[in-house]
């Protein structure tokens, strides 16, 4: 198939009953995590023509509501689908902010070329958020720690039950108001170590965003809240013991001489924007940073034996959260810090900083959309 790139100007359908201030404003009160959605969504579609030929056509912003899709649609059978996370931010202007969206862009098509989606072009997927967050700029809370979570994603609607590559794609985004992930405070969170279920293998879509992946995660998430925790760590597929990755979010581990460790990226776990933006803000503080298997026996002895000081999860939605305890099946590893320890609190304060313009962002991470 060719792709046809062209760009593309989005029409604008307003939503002529959006929610009224009083309710809007009840909402970002307390807005809680992915429960309310603004007054608009961004949509641009994709046909495959009967020569072969691709392109993304029809770009606009319409009122926010139910898609009309045809029971066929190969999203609903085989799981034909992407999606990314990210955040508007508000500054103390008044203007509003985008983080890494080139990053954004970047994994949303390399998770499409894993589905055997189409590509989108850079330019229109920035276009998209600015489209979308002008019209509803006023839902972009501005308490500390809050932002409005943009959700691109993409998905298969050609109705055929085929098993084959969708000749129609729908791109849409839509936007939600987001405080904490984990709900109220910032506070220290359980993790379960499931045994039971990998979320992704060699050779599979571990790398990739796509819904799969959390639906294979839930059996997983429903075994770490019968324990009383709020994610799951899954281990590397080989029986190894080595950590890759929560359900939704990225893994550090601090130890006392200051260095950082993460998991080296494997093929499996996801290319995290707040990870990599961490291993920079982790560098340019003097701090080493690892990138390199850590099993589950060196993060318990390492707690034990002091080594490990801080261990903490990161990802837009969770931001960077500390992680108290791990429980497993064979007893608790407690959390080396009471709280959220020194380094994930600066590191923390540092990110969020840049990301809403009061620290200056020297790398160039922001994008301004309204
Ligand atoms: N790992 C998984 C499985 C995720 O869902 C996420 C969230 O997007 C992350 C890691 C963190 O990625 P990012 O920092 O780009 O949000
Ligand atoms: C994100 O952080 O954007 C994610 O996609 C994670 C999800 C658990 C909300």
């Amino acid at each position: 198939m060719t792709q046809i790139a062209n760009e593309l100007s989005f029409s604008l359908q307003p939503n002529e009953n959006p929610k009224s201030v009083a309710e809007r404003d009840a909402i970002l009160a307390n807005p809680g995590f992915g429960d309310y959605f603004t007054d608009h969504t961004a949509v641009v579609d994709f046909k495959v023509d009967a020569d072969g030929n691709g392109g993304w056509s029809n770009a606009r912003v319409e009122p926010y509501g139910p898609i009309a899709m045809d029971p066929a649609a190969a999203v609903l059978h085989y799981g034909q689908e992407i999606f990314e996370g990210m955040k508007a931010y508000r500054h103390a202007d008044g203007s509003i902010w985008t983080f890494r969206a080139e990053a954004n862009a970047a994994r949303l098509n390399s998770s499409a070329r894993r589905l055997a989606l189409p590509e989108l072009p850079e330019s229109t997927f920035l276009e998209s958020l600015r489209q979308l967050v002008s019209i509803d700029r006023n839902w972009v809370p501005s308490q500390d720690g809050e932002a409005l979570y943009l959700r691109p994603f993409m998905i298969a609607t050609e109705a055929f039950l085929g098993v084959r590559p969708a000749r129609e794609v729908s791109y849409r985004v839509i936007a939600s108001p987001a405080g904490n992930y984990f709900g109220g405070e910032l506070k220290p969170v359980s993790i379960w170590l499931t045994t039971t279920y990998a979320r992704a293998g060699a050779g599979g879509t571990g790398e990739a965003k796509c819904g799969g992946n959390y639906a294979a995660s839930l059996a997983a998430q429903m075994e770490a809240e019968a324990q009383g925790c709020k994610q799951v760590l899954f281990l590397d597929p080989f029986n190894d013991n080595a950590v890759e990755e929560l359900g939704g979010m990225n893994i550090f581990f601090v130890f006392k001489d200051g260095t950082l460790v993460t998991p080296e990226l494997n093929g499996h776990i996801l290319h995290g924007i707040t990870r990599s933006s961490v291993m920079q803000l982790a560098a340019d503080r003097g701090l080493k940073v690892e990138e390199r298997k850590i099993t589950i026996d060196e993060w318990r002895d390492g707690v034990a034996a002091g080594d490990i000081t801080e261990v903490f999860a990161c990802g837009t939605a969770a931001v960077i959260t500390p992680i108290g305890e791990l429980k497993t099946a064979d007893g608790v590893i407690a959390s080396p810090a009471h709280g959220i320890g020194p380094v994930t609190a600066a590191i923390r304060e540092q990110l969020l900083g840049i990301q809403t313009g009061t620290v200056e962002d020297l790398h160039g991470w922001l994008t301004r959309l309204a």
